[in-house]
This record gives structure tokens, C-alpha cells and sequence, in this order.
């Protein structure tokens, strides 16, 4: 029987996992379930962000389902007590180097999006972000500088192992796509994109039939605003693939729809499933929350963890048959509460 960990987390995390479970349940494939805390609620509860427990129980799962991390209550803390600590520790811990980030416009949604109709329309890409590395995990610090100023530091680095396996990860995914693969760095300023760019292209010759191009971040920033559909795969380091996937998300009309799968292999290993979205201090304990980014993430789960292509694919179909209906959260400018737009989805899935 697979084992999925539950870790609902902080804020909306809770109020959103609950009904990405209750899809996974509703399906019958007899999954067993075992829940852990994470993040604030576990630094409350055992004075750490991620208890040695919590650790266990998603090195031992098949899956891990994880909702968000995140409380302004602790921002104040030292670093390591923090709730993202518990996130970044957990994806260094199960060595979950590749996140996937799809981007998909449901037909229907284009009016909730900012941009316009014929802008997001047909809007199908996947942000392939690296995750255990770059900026996020170098040295960092504070120190007093010559001139006795106060000083923060982050080292960003890649070796050549890092970056050659999440580029492989991007044209996989783009060789059963469009065939189009976009590698997004700075490599016009920062070195550590110049050997990200060097290593992109010494793969691309064993992969002639995937189109490649390469562009600097700022102006994927651009782009993904001015003809997002263009895009096919984008691949990209850490920090620039935070960012540039919560700008994509607008172009599917809300953070709200975005899931994620993290990977430590391209396929059948054990992945973490999380939305991209964050703990939403703002809506919290109100009931506004989206839980389709959650629901999608458990048919990511399904599909990369478990290896089950078809209860995926219900899992999306019963999302875009709510929402063809018209069943909207407040983000979608809809009106419905958490728990009504997961028993829209519920209802569809056949
Ligand atoms: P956020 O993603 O939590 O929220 C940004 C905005 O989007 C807010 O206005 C929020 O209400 C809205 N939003 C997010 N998810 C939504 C949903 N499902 N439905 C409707 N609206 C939604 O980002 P933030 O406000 O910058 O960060 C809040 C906290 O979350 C911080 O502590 C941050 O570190 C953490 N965070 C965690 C994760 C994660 O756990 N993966 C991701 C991002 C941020
Ligand atoms: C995300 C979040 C995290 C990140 C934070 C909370 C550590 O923004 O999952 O996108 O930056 O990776
Ligand atoms: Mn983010």
C-alpha cells in the first residue's frame, strides 16, 4: 500500500491539503495516509521547523503532499528556526533537485487572469526551477565591512553536476512536448550563469530534435507578460525560477492554480507535491483559499510517484470540468469558499 505524508503546514497549507487529500481518497487506489507537522506548526509544537519525525516520515513515504510553510510570527527568529527553513531542509534532505512548475491556462479562465483574453490564451509551459542550490544554499551571513558598515552576504554558485541534471530534466520534458527549451540566466553579468549557459549547450548536442534558445532573466520577465504562450520549457536556476513561476502564475489567472512536483529523478521516485503558492497570512483561517493548486499537486503526485498517467489525468479533467461550470474561488473572481470549489472538483470526477 503507498504511503503518501501529509504535511499540511502553515496558514491557508492546512485549509488547501485537506481537500488534496480528500481527492486521493475519493479515487479508491487504497493509499495509506500519515499526517506530520511542519514549519510554525511544528516549531510550536516541538520547537523546531522540521522535527527529526517529520523528516523520517517523508524519507519513508512514497510521496510527500505538503501544503505551505510560513507565519509573520516568526520572521523574528534566527534563520534555522524559521518555518522556510523546514522547506528548504526537506528538499535538501530528499535531494529534491527539480521542481516542475506547469503553467496551464483552463479554457474559461481567461478573464481572470490581468492580462488580456488573446495574451494568456492557449498558455501551456512548464517552469523546470532547480532546487537544491544556487543563492538559496550557499554560504551566507553578516559581517562588518572595512568602513565598519554592516554588511549581508549570499554566494550564488552551480558546479557543472548541479546544472547538467536539471538540464537534462528541461529537455526531457521539452522532448515530449513542443520541443521548444528555453534556458533562462544572467549569464551577461553573474559567472555562475556563464557555466549554466556553457553546460546548457554541451547537452544540446544530444538532443538535435529539441529547440533551443537561450535568454537573460530580465527579459523572460518581459516576455512572459508580452506572449507567454510562446514559451514551451523554461529551465532555470533557483532563485530566478522562484520568481519567474509566480509571474507565470498570473498568466493562468491566479497563484491560487499553480502546483509543483519536486523530483529527485525524472520519474517513479519519491517526490514532494506543493503548490507554489505560500501560506497567504492575508486570507488565512477565512475560508477564500484556492485549493486547485493543491488538488493539481495530487495529480502530480500521481503521476510522477506513483506512476498512474490515467488518475492523473481524471484528477485535471474533474479541475476543468468545475471549472467550465463556472465554479470560482474569490482569486478567480468567484465567490465560492475553499470547501465549495473542492466539492465542485469532487463532484467531477468521474
Ligand atoms: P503567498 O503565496 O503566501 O501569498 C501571496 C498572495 O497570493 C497573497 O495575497 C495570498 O492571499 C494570495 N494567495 C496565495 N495562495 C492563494 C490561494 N491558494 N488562493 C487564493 N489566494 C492565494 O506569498 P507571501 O505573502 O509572499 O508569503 C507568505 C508566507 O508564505 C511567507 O512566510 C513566505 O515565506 C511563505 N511562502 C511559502 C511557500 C511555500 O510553502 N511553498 C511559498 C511562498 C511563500
Ligand atoms: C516557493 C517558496 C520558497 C522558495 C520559500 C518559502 C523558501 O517561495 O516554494 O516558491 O523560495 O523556494
Ligand atoms: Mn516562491
Amino acid at each position: 500500500m503507498p504511503l503518501i505524508a501529509v504535511l499540511p503546514g502553515d496558514g491557508i497549507g492546512p485549509e488547501v491539503t485537506t481537500h488534496a487529500r480528500r481527492v486521493l481518497e475519493a479515487l479508491d487506489l487504497g493509499l495509506e495516509f500519515q499526517e506530520a507537522p511542519i514549519g510554525g506548526a511544528a516549531y510550536l509544537a516541538a520547537g523546531r521547523p522540521l522535527p527529526a519525525e517529520t523528516l523520517a516520515l517523508a524519507k519513508k513515504a512514497d510521496a510527500v503532499l505538503f501544503g505551505a510553510i510560513g507565519d509573520p510570527r516568526f520572521e523574528g527568529l534566527e534563520r534555522r528556526l524559521r518555518p522556510e527553513a523546514a522547506l528548504l531542509g526537506i528538499r535538501r534532505e530528499l535531494g529534491l533537485f527539480a521542481n516542475i512548475r506547469p503553467a496551464t491556462l483552463f479554457p474559461g479562465l481567461e478573464e481572470a487572469s490581468p492580462l488580456k483574453a488573446e495574451v494568456v490564451k492557449g498558455l501551456d509551459i512548464v517552469i523546470v526551477r532547480e532546487l537544491t542550490g544556487d543563492v538559496y544554499f550557499g554560504e551566507k551571513g553578516r559581517r562588518t565591512n572595512i568602513e565598519g558598515l554592516r554588511q549581508g552576504y549570499d554566494v550564488m554558485s552551480y558546479n557543472e553536476g548541479e546544472v547538467d541534471r536539471i538540464v537534462r530534466v528541461g529537455f526531457e520534458m521539452a522532448k515530449r512536448r513542443r520541443k521548444k527549451l528555453c534556458s533562462v540566466d544572467k549569464a551577461n553579468v553573474l559567472e555562475t550563469s556563464q557555466l549554466w549557459r556553457d553546460v546548457v549547450n554541451e547537452i544540446a548536442i544530444e538532443y538535435p530534435e529539441v529547440q533551443l534558445t537561450h535568454m537573460y532573466v530580465d527579459n523572460a520577465a518581459m516576455q512572459l507578460v508580452r506572449r507567454p504562450a510562446d514559451f514551451d520549457v523554461i529551465v532555470t536556476g533557483n532563485l530566478f525560477g522562484d520568481i519567474l513561476s509566480d509571474q507565470a502564475s498570473m498568466c493562468a489567472g491566479s497563484i491560487g492554480m499553480l502546483p509543483s512536483a519536486s523530483l529527485s529523478a525524472w520519474s517513479g521516485a519519491n517526490g514532494m507535491y506543493e503548490p507554489i503558492h505560500g501560506s497567504a497570512p492575508d486570507i488565512a483561517g477565512q475560508g477564500k483559499a484556492n485549493p486547485c493548486a493543491a488538488i493539481l499537486s495530487a495529480a502530480m503526485l500521481l503521476r510522477h510517484s506513483l506512476v498512474n498517467e490515467a488518475a492523473a489525468k481524471r484528477v485535471e479533467a474533474a479541475v476543468g470540468a468545475a471549472l467550465a461550470k463556472g465554479a470560482r474561488t474569490a482569486d478567480l473572481g468567484g465567490s465560492l469558499s475553499t470547501t465549495e470549489m473542492a466539492d465542485a472538483v469532487l463532484q467531477e470526477l468521474v
